[in-house]
């Protein structure tokens, strides 16, 4: 596509146990890619949005006030300081609202290509701000813990609110994970209606401390130990009961020896995490029979943590 500049970016696994909306990580699996090419005119314009079939790309809007991909790439033109008109494709390859950081991912690319397109070489920070505008529209708040990851890729420990502080966590060797999004939808508005306002305050003690567990357990890449921290006082008690088949789920991947288990974001797609190269294959099976036997069946895969939003095809100016 002579003109173009395509940019793709990753599916993420938010939340991560303890870390509710401060913690995620890139997925090596599923992308969304957003083409820019500046043009005459100074309009914002996105002309084509296509998709993997069965992912909902037809209900997306098109008009740049609420598309993403396209707020997230004007955020990035008025902080270059641009007029230039920009015109935007975008091909879903995520779900919409699945709990992978769809609309995260349609940002990030869309904030990459543009400031690509528009020749800025802007810090991570600023994509990721720009990309976090381009989440609210979609999401109604401009969640970090999704965009963080994957625009920089990795596992990343991200405070929500106040200066944006982004810090990449080590990715041990031998992680290896199971990501299955079930046939059903969680509504993110009715996942984020039933979290308490406020959490007792021995329960914020050990989600602190086992959130603290989780950064030592990484840096030390020892995975028992990540396993051991991975366990969510705030958010899954509260939402498992949205996602048909879980609790069975998550109890067959521990039984079947895996290091931990939960929601991805705010649902359903479910992870799971193994020391074991080859125990993945044996997870994504039994996640699969769960949810076939709850009537959700869905699709899934075993993968690795992944890099971040990239440039895949530059066009020269
Ligand atoms: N952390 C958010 C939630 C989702 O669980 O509601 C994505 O940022």
């Amino acid at each position: 596509m002579a003109g173009w500049v395509v940019a793709r970016a990753p599916a993420t696994v938010s939340n991560l146990g303890p870390g509710f909306d401060c913690l995620g990580l890139a997925v090596d699996r599923w992308y969304d890619e957003v083409a820019v090419r500046t043009v005459e005119g100074g309009e914002i314009r996105v002309v084509e949005i296509t998709g993997d079939p069965g992912l909902g790309a037809e209900r997306l809007p098109s008009d740049p006030q609420a598309n993403t991909a396209a707020v997230a790439a004007r955020a990035v033109r008025d902080r270059v300081g641009s007029r230039a008109g920009l015109e935007i494709r975008l091909h879903k390859g995520l779900p919409l609202g699945s709990g992978l950081g769809s609309s995260g991912a349609s940002a990030a690319a869309g904030a990459l290509a543009a400031a690509t397109a528009l020749g800025a070489d802007l810090a991570v920070e600023t994509l990721v701000e720009a990309a976090r505008e381009g989440e609210a529209v979609a999401c109604g708040a401009p969640h970090v813990d999704n965009v963080g990851p994957c625009v920089l890729g990795g596992i990343v420990l991200a405070i929500p609110s106040g200066p944006l502080r982004l810090c990449r966590l080590p990715v041990p060797e031998d992680l290896h994970l199971v990501v299955y999004t079930p046939g059903c939808s969680v509504a993110t508005a009715e996942a984020r209606a039933v979290l308490p306002d406020r959490l007792p305050r021995e329960d914020h003690v050990v989600q602190a401390a086992r959130l603290g567990l989780l950064v030592h357990a990484l840096h030390a890449g020892d995975l028992l130990l990540l396993g051991e921290a991975m366990v969510d006082l705030l958010a899954e008690p509260v939402r498992a009961g949205l996602i048909p088949g879980f609790s069975a789920a998550k109890a067959a991947a521990y039984e079947a020896g895996a290091l931990a288990c939960g929601i991805s974001g705010a649902g359903p797609t479910v992870f799971a995490m193994t020391n074991r190269a080859g125990h993945g294959d044996r997870l994504l099976a039994l996640l699969d029979e769960q949810f076939q036997l709850a009537g959700v069946p869905g699709r899934g895969a075993v993968c690795r943590v992944g890099g971040g939003a990239e440039i895949v095809a530059p066009v020269p100016h």
